[in-house]
């Protein structure tokens, strides 16, 4: 057997995703031996460091957190040990020929395998892509690029930022990443539904009354005003993170576990997708609030963002998928930053049990009654079913209770953090959770119409106090469509 050599080179290097995220995701693997023998990792960014320096500033968020066994301080020195620096500009394809010559000299002649995280604005994603594929990409073994969002703002810009990249890379070398695909209750959707015989039966509009897909910060953007401020919560969280887990949710069952049968069915479901209407979107934006003593700071506060900005921090919309199964359901996503909680979760809020022996017992309002399912994306991980139970006792009084099923109870050892399982599958040449280029512009045709008319008719966003409920707008969208967001009780 030919002895090949990994390297990932994270370009972006001292930026904040790469220290938070990508390094220690690296070592979580080295550490659960998940990586080759014979890898090592390379820092390129502009700034000048030594190895030493760059090892020095990783070591600070590298984390033993997987457990305790005692040998981790000493994984962790080995690990660092094969990281290297490489300062360079983004665009100089001397820099690269430069990092090629270095990681030469570490393959020793051996099959180079040789990933590159793009950890950078996407404004200079092609400069770094044409380069790093010209004079750093590997001769003998495969190379391939992971690229962060934001792929583009709407359907043009992302559509050329695609034409761009495939001047220098096929598709299959392109791994587009969405982290949320990458967390473990997302992951876990399509298990529970398909390998359930009480889910997947229920899985239409005959008994699913809607869905709700809910993402909820409880800090606001916190410095990251610049970048946020020219894309906004639609674009930063609905038209990836949320419109992924529905494209899982609501596909067809796809032909096999492939990467690519999945993706098909991902792409058939978006494309039945309604592209958005103005009526069906509710925008919003937080607004400085004192609270016990404490003052918070509104969004055009960030120094960086401007005085006058309405870009939304917050939005819900409705979305109808135009097929058989799910014909006039309404998915509702709410997304919003300094909002009262942190939470990420899928509710399923099934139909009215009809001719309900227990009526009576629910009073006029058979919403109490009806079965909820919930995904608990974060924090806090759990899978629970609303159900309707008699309350032990001579009498007949009914409650709702949950079946539920807590991770850290079932499964208390840790869970991998999404880049891990991410990371591992670039390695490995598993395409399934990454996004297609085809997927992609479905994505965008869905929203960029929408994104158009907000922009031309400058819709003013709702103000809602920092660390509220978000805009009561999102009650009337809901109410619209009948609906209750489940988690207001
Ligand atoms: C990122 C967004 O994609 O996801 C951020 O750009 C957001 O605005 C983050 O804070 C949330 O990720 P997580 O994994 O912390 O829920």
């Amino acid at each position: 057997k030919v002895q090949s050599t990994l390297s990932i080179t994270v370009v972006g290097a001292s930026g904040d995703l790469a220290k938070k995220k990508i390094f220690p995701a690296l070592f979580a693997l080295y550490y659960e031996d998940c990586l080759p023998e014979d890898f090592i990792v390379f820092g390129y960014a502009r700034t000048s460091m030594t190895d030493e320096q760059l090892r020095n500033m990783i070591s600070k968020t590298l984390t033993c957190r997987i457990d305790k066994r005692a040998n981790c301080e000493d994984k962790m020195d080995e690990f660092l040990k094969r990281c290297f620096y490489h300062s360079g500009q983004y665009s100089s394809e001397e820099d690269f020929s430069e990092l090629d010559r270095k990681l030469k000299e570490k393959e020793d002649g051996k099959v180079s395998n040789r990933l590159f995280y793009l950890s950078i604005p996407p404004n200079i994603f092609v400069d770094v892509v044409k380069c790093a594929s010209q004079r750093a990409s590997s001769g003998s073994g495969w190379t391939r690029v992971i690229v962060e969002k934001p792929f583009g703002r709407d359907s043009d810009s992302s559509g050329e930022l695609t034409r761009s990249l495939k001047q220098y890379l096929t598709e299959d070398q392109i791994f587009r990443i969405d982290h949320y695909l990458g967390k473990e209750l997302v992951e876990n959707l399509s298990v529970l539904r398909f390998s359930n015989l009480v889910f997947e039966p229920l899985w239409s509009r005959s008994y699913i009354r809607n869905v709700q897909l809910i993402f909820s910060e409880d800090f606001g953007t916190e410095g990251r005003g610049g970048y946020f401020d020219n894309y906004g919560i639609i674009r930063d969280i609905m038209q990836n993170h949320l419109l992924q887990i529905l494209a899982l949710f609501a596909m067809e069952t796809p032909v096999s576990l492939d990467a690519e049968d999945i993706r098909n069915e991902k792409v058939k479901v978006l494309k039945s997708m309604r592209p958005l209407q103005l009526e069906d979107v509710v925008v919003g934006q937080y607004k400085g609030h004192s609270k016990g003593g404490k003052s918070y700071p509104a969004y055009i506060d960030d120094p960086t963002v401007p005085n006058d900005s309405i870009t939304p921090t917050f939005a819900a919309a409705a979305i109808f998928i135009d097929n058989a199964r799910w014909d006039g359901v309404p998915f509702l996503m709410k997304a919003g930053k300094a909002l009262h909680t942190r939470r990420a979760e899928i509710r399923v809020q099934f139909r009215h049990v009809p001719g309900n022996l227990y009526k009576r017992n629910f009073g006029t309002d058979l919403d109490k009654a009806t079965n909820e399912l919930v995904l608990r994306v974060q924090p806090n991980e759990a899978i629970y079913l609303k159900i309707n139970n008699k309350v032990p006792g001579l009498g007949m009084r009914l409650d709702r209770s949950d079946l539920n099923l807590l991770y850290r109870s079932r499964y208390p050892s840790e869970i991998p953090d999404a880049y891990e399982r991410l990371l591992l599958d670039a390695v490995e040449g598993e395409r399934r959770l990454f996004i297609r280029s085809d997927e992609l512009d479905a994505a965008w045709s869905l929203f960029t119409p929408l994104l158009n008319e907000l922009e031309e008719k400058k819709i003013a966003p709702e103000l809602y106090p920092y660390g509220s409920r978000g805009p009561v707008g999102a009650h009337y969208l809901a109410a619209k469509y009948n609906v209750r967001w489940g988690d207001l009780g």
